[in-house]
């Protein structure tokens, strides 16, 4: 586990931009933590960092669930299954398949359903009591995918260490 401490929307967008520097095809990350947590901004940020344009961010309705963004580094698919009601109708969204075929897939409220999106790597925020703006950043993972990877993302994630909180 990695704990970070982010004191701005800023901090989360920079802590975004490290994983998605590190990102390949076919990862699936799931964002969790409370509304209002940060998970968009999150997902906003990483977005930005694989060089998504603006205009394709700008254009994309907040009442889908799901959006496609190919501008970018790699191929994103940012999902927020949380007006989902079943498993299933998370499996419907295909959102493996969409991985399988190269994408970097996020996945807001994605823990709820984690037992169908395979290898993960989970993103946690919550809120700091103390700081309306401080979130508390924790990231895990699942299976093999971030192994290889671990030293590199806990070495580019020194500067928000969670003893900042
Ligand atoms: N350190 C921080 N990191 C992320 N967001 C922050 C931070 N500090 C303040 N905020 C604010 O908190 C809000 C987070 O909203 P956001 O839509 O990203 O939450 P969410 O987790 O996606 O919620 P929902 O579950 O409703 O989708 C934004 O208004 C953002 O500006
Ligand atoms: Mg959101």
């Amino acid at each position: 586990m990695i704990a970070l401490c982010s004191r701005s929307v800023h901090d989360t967008h920079a802590i975004a931009g490290v994983l998605a520097g590190l990102a390949r095809p076919s990862d699936v990350i799931i964002l969790a933590g409370d509304m209002g947590a940060g998970k968009t901004a999150f997902a906003v940020g990483f977005a930005q960092h694989l060089g998504v344009s603006d205009d394709e961010m700008v254009a994309s309705p907040t009442f889908t669930l799901v959006h496609t963004h190919d501008s970018g580094r790699l191929p994103l698919l940012h999902a927020d299954v949380y007006r989902l009601n079943h498993v299933g109708e998370v499996s419907d969204l295909g959102l493996l398949e969409q991985a399988d075929m190269g994408r970097v897939v996020l996945v807001e409220w994605g823990n709820v359903v984690a037992d169908v999106l395979g290898d993960v790597l989970t993103v946690e925020l919550m809120p700091l009591d103390d700081d309306e703006n401080g979130r508390n950043v924790l990231i895990t993972s699942t299976g093999q995918a971030w192994a290889t990877r671990w030293k590199q993302l806990e070495r580019e994630l020194t500067a928000w260490d969670e003893l900042a909180c």
